[in-house]
């Protein structure tokens, strides 16, 4: 019997929703046929977006979307995407494929996407190969509600209402694809950029985001923020010179050359793909300690703006589209990176899992006029109910399990929320592919009064096909007990659990 022991009054912080936000980059088939697919498909669609995808999102509650990279977006001029489509350039897309990018998806389109889908926006700046005057241009142009010549364009192009820009960052990956840059120059990068970066509306300021570090990179976390706050005397005098701080960490099962494959894994495999996706807690932890030196009140956020499992692409497709299957394991990555999270929402203000369709761990695929949503997507369906709630003092006991001695992993994650109604939200994913788990918790001095549950739930292998897309899918659980202010359910092999739970 494992205990999970849930103390409901004491409130550790507050979960964006945009912690559990997505990433659309011009890559493979995300954007075109995987989002967008023009006026004129003869599949369903509300000014080029598919009404399938848009709905099955709006559904999963998709809080954020980043565009339009990536790589990418330090090759993006984003008036090449504006105006007439006839007129729009096309361009090589020279980082995924070399294929055209004809540009028929641009700021209008995106914006409109956003519209539909309900959430915010997240636009990535070209800092790698755009100048200054272009990127305040595209702020300018998407954001100003006056007589200015960007402000007129977007009327001339059929906008006569700014949109709102949520988040904006400047450059990506400017340590790799993005320019590699050293640290010290990207920070004066930024310091120069950031400030072009003008905030026409003051009721909607956009969140600026500075490129943060790969993965274990602490000597770039280091060196960036000392370089944007050395004149600084404390994070109040430097208000508005950052709200976000990105981080990048992808699970690869093995390692970048023979990544592994998405579908054929072995039990070995498994352990080695969870140990590897839990190294972002350290991450985390270690980044936040640096951060906490500059920023001690948690002003700045750590977006964790790409994440997600990364395996060899699929047999015959393209391999500079990235389109890779999404099996249980890939639920339970997504479990176990929701709950890091949560429990670090002081700090982690946003994460972008990428991507969002067909490409590395997307929470949908399509293929012509069909779509299938994957265990990933009904992972973030379920642990939607945290948004916006308020993180809870929680803890379970666990066990080291797997067979090699490195890539042992603790064998349950957990993580629990109180929404705005006083409803508390539990969410467990068991790591093991082979056992299942007694678990009871405890509700220290709170009586249940009513419980539901859902739960996913699959041979580690298991995904969902066209031909089969409902193979994994995930369903009502009737099998937690209550009595008093305990809470007793078994948690099958491989799977996540979301308990909502009403106490008197
Ligand atoms: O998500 C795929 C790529 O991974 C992105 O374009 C880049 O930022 C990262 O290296």
């Amino acid at each position: 019997m494992y205990k999970l022991i849930i103390n409901p009054d004491s409130k550790k912080g507050y979960i964006s929703p945009e912690i559990q936000g997505h990433f659309s980059e011009h890559l493979g088939r995300c954007i075109y046929n995987g989002i967008f697919v023009g006026k004129d498909s003869a599949i369903p669609n509300t000014d080029g977006m598919r009404d399938d995808v848009v709905n099955a999102l709006r559904e999963m509650k998709l809080p954020v979307l980043r565009w339009p990279g990536g790589c990418f977006a330090d090759e993006y001029h984003w008036k090449d995407g504006i105006g007439p489509l006839d007129s729009r350039k096309k361009m090589i897309n020279t980082n995924w494929g070399g294929v055209v990018e004809d540009n028929s998806f641009g700021t209008h389109e995106y914006m409109e996407l956003c519209r539909q889908l309900g959430c915010k926006t997240y636009v990535n700046g070209n800092l790698g190969s755009g100048t200054v005057r272009e990127m305040s241009e595209w702020v300018e142009y998407m954001t100003f509600d006056g007589v200015s010549p960007m402000a007129d364009l977007r009327k001339a192009n059929g906008r006569e209402e700014p949109w709102t820009v949520d988040y904006f960052c400047v450059g990506n990956e400017s340590w790799g694809c993005g320019g590699y840059m050293v640290p010290e120059y990207y920070a004066s990068q930024y310091r120069q950029y950031q400030a072009f970066l003008k905030n026409y509306n003051s009721d909607k300021k956009i969140k600026k985001i500075a490129v943060g570090p790969n993965e274990k990179d602490y000597n770039w976390t280091r060196t960036v923020l000392s370089e944007c706050f050395r004149d600084q005397g404390s994070w109040n005098d430097n208000h508005g010179l950052m709200d976000g701080f990105s981080l990048h960490y992808y699970t690869v099962p093995h390692d970048w050359a023979h990544k592994g494959s998405a579908v054929f894994f072995d039990e070995k495999e498994w352990y080695m793909t969870l140990s590897k996706t839990l190294v972002m807690e350290e991450l985390i932890a270690k980044h936040s300690a640096i951060m906490d030196e500059f920023d001690p009140d948690c002003k700045i956020g750590l977006m964790v703006d790409e994440w997600g499992t990364w395996y060899d692409v699929e047999e015959g497709t393209n391999p500079g589209f990235l389109f890779q299957q999404n099996t249980m394991r890939d639920a339970v990555v997504a479990g176990i990176n929701l709950n890091i999270f949560n429990k670090h929402c002081n700090r982690v203000k946003m994460a972008n899992i990428a991507q969002l369709i067909n490409v590395l761990q997307a929470v949908i695929l399509t293929e012509g006029d069909k779509m299938v949503k994957t265990p990933t997507y009904y992972a973030f369906k379920m642990y939607s109910c945290h948004q916006d709630g308020t993180l809870i003092e929680s803890s379970i006991d666990t066990d080291r399990i797997g067979k090699e001695p490195e890539y042992q992993v603790p064998n349950l994650s957990e993580s629990v929320s109180m929404d705005k109604e006083g409803k508390l939200h539990i969410t467990i994913t068991n790591l093991s592919c082979s056992d299942a788990y007694e678990i009871e918790g405890n509700l220290l001095g709170h009586e249940v009064k009513n419980v539901k549950a859902e739960i996913l739930s699959g041979e580690m292998n298991s995904h969902n096909t066209f031909d089969n897309p409902n193979a994994v899918k995930c369903e009502i659980f009737n099998a937690v007990k209550a009595e008093g202010d305990r809470l007793k359910f078994t948690i099958p092999a491989s799977s996540l659990i979301a308990i909502e739970v009403e106490t008197a």
